[in-house]
């Protein structure tokens, strides 16, 4: 039974888990998202829509066991990025917790490099910026009624660091992690989040459950797309 909401009908899209990107086929750059965020959000939307989708990168069978929605499997930022984009249609909610590798190998080995000296060094470039990316497709194609969310783990000058992430992407709202908070961030089963909104409203979720804390998230995105409708 789902809620009477302002996201019934409405697609949600959620970004999940770690991406990866290889340096020759048997090795990559990757980093410790579970992807337990990610499917705990899932969850709380499927009590708002029917139409959520999950879109993740490699995530364990504990995780991936308990999608109950449309999903789509991928490795690389640029298909987690195709796959958002081919998503897209007016009125979506697109909330990214996926946690993509900022840095990828500026060159790919189609053979498997072998053993030789007693030091090997790679060089790193800039990777695409999912978030960013789909917000300026958004813009450019001039999406209707889209709302974006996104999370930001941080270390330090957490609101600061939080509140340039939502202007430089564009978002609506941003989930914030202080990723060294014991029970919080990266591979827990817990979670505390500050919720920030692009008007600099701030609502803070305690330590809970990541399902707990998704619901709260969930709730928060129903009441402000609810009062922007009245
Ligand atoms: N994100 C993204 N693509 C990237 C990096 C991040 O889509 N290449 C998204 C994440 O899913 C998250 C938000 O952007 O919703 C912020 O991610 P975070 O890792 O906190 O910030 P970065 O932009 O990577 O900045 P930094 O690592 O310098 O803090």
């Amino acid at each position: 039974m789902k809620m009477h909401s302002a996201l019934s009908g409405r697609r949600i899209i959620v970004t999940g888990g770690p991406t990866r990107e290889y340096l020759d086929p048997v090795r990559f750059i990757s980093n410790a998202s579970s992807g337990k965020m990610g499917a705990a959000l899932v969850q709380a939307a499927r009590n708002y829509s029917d139409d959520v989708m999950f879109i993740h990168g490699p995530v364990d069978t504990a995780v991936s066991e308990k999608i109950t929605c449309t999903s789509i499997a991928v490795e690389s930022n640029l298909e987690m990025l195709t796959a958002v984009r081919n998503n897209l249609k007016d009125g979506s909610i697109i909330i990214m917790s996926a946690a993509p590798v900022d840095y990828k190998p500026e060159t790919f080995s189609s053979r498997k490099i072998k053993k030789t000296g007693s030091k090997l060094s790679f060089d790193f470039i800039l990777n695409i910026d999912i978030l960013k990316s789909v917000s300026d497709h958004i813009k450019k194609n001039n999406m209707k009624n889209m709302f974006i969310c996104g999370f930001a783990a941080e270390t330090d000058n957490f609101i600061e660091n939080a509140m340039l992430k939502i202007k430089k992407k564009n978002m609506d709202m941003i989930c914030l992690n202080d990723v060294t908070e014991p029970g919080s961030g990266f591979n827990t089963d817990t979670n505390r989040v500050t919720v920030i909104s692009e008007d600099g409203n701030i609502h803070e979720i305690k330590m809970a459950s990541k399902n707990a804390v998704a619901d709260e998230i969930l709730a928060i995105i129903d009441k402000k797309i609810g009062g922007a409708n009245e």
